[in-house]
């Protein structure tokens, strides 16, 4: 394990110190550790506030749950460091808000994170750096990147910039567009290079993973920008799920007019804003307050579950995969559809 876990760093590490303008997306292999090839992880977002708003309480759970279940690896949907992310390599809200909080040994995985609109107010070279791996080697952040695990391709999106409003009216907050800017060419680039990632992806299981929302009934609601250009994308591949934060709450939500679902997993800390605004999807769950989610992926079966802060379990939800294994052995079928 410790191994595999040294492999993936070190694949990292070269892989962005050589990435070329126009790459292709980083792509991370991950083995699963069980002999049927399924995988099993938690989802938490929007977490990192030193332990306060029930944080902590989130973390012990997780760290239960991680343990029950076996869990191969954590995901976060971004805004991991509150209010402005990370000001340097050598802030100690990156142990405060991270290291120290995840304490639990089931949690001693890798972690592989987006940022969030919040880490864009801070210094986003130093979260994303590699350098960050020798205070805690869990820590794997990207902007955009893949996630390989034999019956799953995860597509990590960076989501923030394509957000107008960060850009025309960032009000009193500065973001860090370095190497990011300008908006277009960065969001051209990056659409390009998911569409053929997710078009060479013959995994059984095609998820998307980013921090805004593309469908919320809470706060934020839907985001515009992610269903004019992103959700296309989507579509067109077969993504099964998309993932994401930004809201601070669980909720479920089905599309009406493609077989996508989505999850938002945001209620790492702060939450309960009292907020509800219904969509033109259909509303399968919604929790207001703090929890996570985990995911068990086999071959033919996706497994969810939601938690709030005590562990208690509030919503699951099992799909059987699109992609059934007579349509893996006669692909010509598949063309036809
Ligand atoms: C912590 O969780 C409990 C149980 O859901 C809730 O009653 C309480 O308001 C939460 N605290 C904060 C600060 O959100």
């Amino acid at each position: 394990m410790r191994k595999a876990m040294a492999a993936v760093v070190l694949l990292a590490t070269t892989a962005l110190l050589c990435a070329p303008a126009t790459a292709e997306l980083t792509r991370l292999e991950h083995y699963s550790a069980k002999n049927d090839g399924s995988l099993s992880l938690l989802v938490v977002g929007d977490f990192g506030r030193k332990g306060a708003y029930n944080q902590s309480r989130v973390a012990e759970q997780m760290g239960r749950v991680g343990g029950e279940l076996d869990i191969d690896f954590v995901i976060s949907t971004g805004d991991n460091f509150y209010d402005d992310g990370l000001t340097g390599l050598d802030d100690p809200a990156f142990e405060q808000s991270f290291t120290d909080i995840y304490t639990a040994k089931s949690l001693q995985k890798p972690w592989y994170l987006v940022l969030g609109n919040h880490d864009y107010r801070g210094d986003t070279i130093a979260q994303l750096s590699p350098v960050l791996r020798e205070i805690d080697s869990r820590f794997i952040c990207m902007r955009s990147f893949i996630v390989s695990a034999e019956i799953v391709d995860f597509f990590f999106i960076d989501t923030t910039p394509f957000q107008v409003k960060y850009w025309t009216h960032p009000k009193d907050h500065v973001y860090d567009w370095r190497g990011v800017a300008p908006r277009e060419k960065y969001i051209e680039t990056l659409l390009k290079d998911l569409d053929e990632a997710m078009k060479k992806s013959t995994a059984k299981w095609k998820i998307a993973v980013g921090h805004h929302t593309v469908r919320s009934v809470s706060h934020h609601g839907d985001t515009d920008e992610l269903l004019e250009l992103l959700l296309p994308i989507l579509k067109v591949n077969s993504i099964d799920f998309y993932i994401n934060g930004h809201d601070h709450c669980l909720e479920h939500i089905s599309s009406r007019d493609s077989p996508i679902q989505y999850f938002t997993s945001g209620g790492g800390s702060k939450s309960w804003r009292g907020f509800f605004q219904p969509n033109e999807d259909k509303l399968k769950f919604f929790y207001d307050g703090q929890g996570f989610m985990s995911l068990q992926l086999h071959q033919d079966q996706a497994d969810f579950i939601f938690y709030d802060v005590d562990g208690n379990i509030l919503y699951q939800y099992s799909q059987w995969s699109l992609r059934n294994t007579y349509l893996l052995q006669h692909p010509s079928y598949v063309a036809e559809e």
